[in-house]
């Protein structure tokens, strides 16, 4: 298994209510573990065709960690993570990963990449993306959020696709609570 981390954003970003303390745990430091337990327990993974499989493995007051698999097809609406910021490493499979950066003026440029096992990547507050199994194999990957992560706003997809960087602005179609998409 190869070893990839790769970081957006600025992972010690100040939490949004400046009197809270910042969160102790910095996922980048922690979800590599989880993932190794992870990988030695796939056979207690479950798939949904329906609709995506997730487990908390882990809850903190200040981090929590979630197991997810996805079949091919699966995916996730474009998101952001409220006010957490978060890291999460493919276990098994391959994710395709399109991510927005979000310009004062709520513009967004994506980037796309694929996610083999190993690979994390690691985000600060404000981080948009998209998440999906493009591949033809189940796919699992751990993810954790620092502080918990309690809603995410769910954005257009369209915004911002690769080839009309600059296109926007990014349309807010909902928000959910933690464990609906991510
Ligand atoms: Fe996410």
């Amino acid at each position: 298994m190869s070893h990839h981390t790769t970081v957006a954003g600025e992972l010690s970003a100040a939490p949004a209510d400046p009197t809270s303390p910042a969160p102790a745990v910095r996922p980048i430091d922690i979800v590599a573990g989880y993932a190794r337990q992870a990988a030695a327990s796939l056979h207690t993974v479950e798939f949904d065709p329906v609709s995506r499989w997730y487990r908390r493995l882990h809850a903190a007051d200040d981090h929590e960690v979630w197991l997810l698999s996805w079949l091919p097809g699966q995916g996730t609406g474009l998101h952001d993570h409220g006010g957490s910021s978060g890291a999460f490493t493919v276990v098994a499979g391959t994710l395709h990963e399109r991510s927005l950066i979000a310009t004062p003026r709520g513009r967004g440029a994506a980037r796309e990449r694929l996610l083999v096992p190993g690979a994390t990547r690691a985000f600060g507050q404000g981080y948009i993306h998209q998440v999906t199994n493009t591949g033809t194999e189940p796919a699992v990957s751990v993810h954790v959020y620092a502080p918990r992560l309690t809603a995410m706003t769910i954005f257009e997809s369209d915004a911002g696709v690769l080839g009309r960087p600059g296109t926007g602005p990014l349309t807010r179609l909902r928000v959910e609570r933690s464990g609906e998409d991510w």
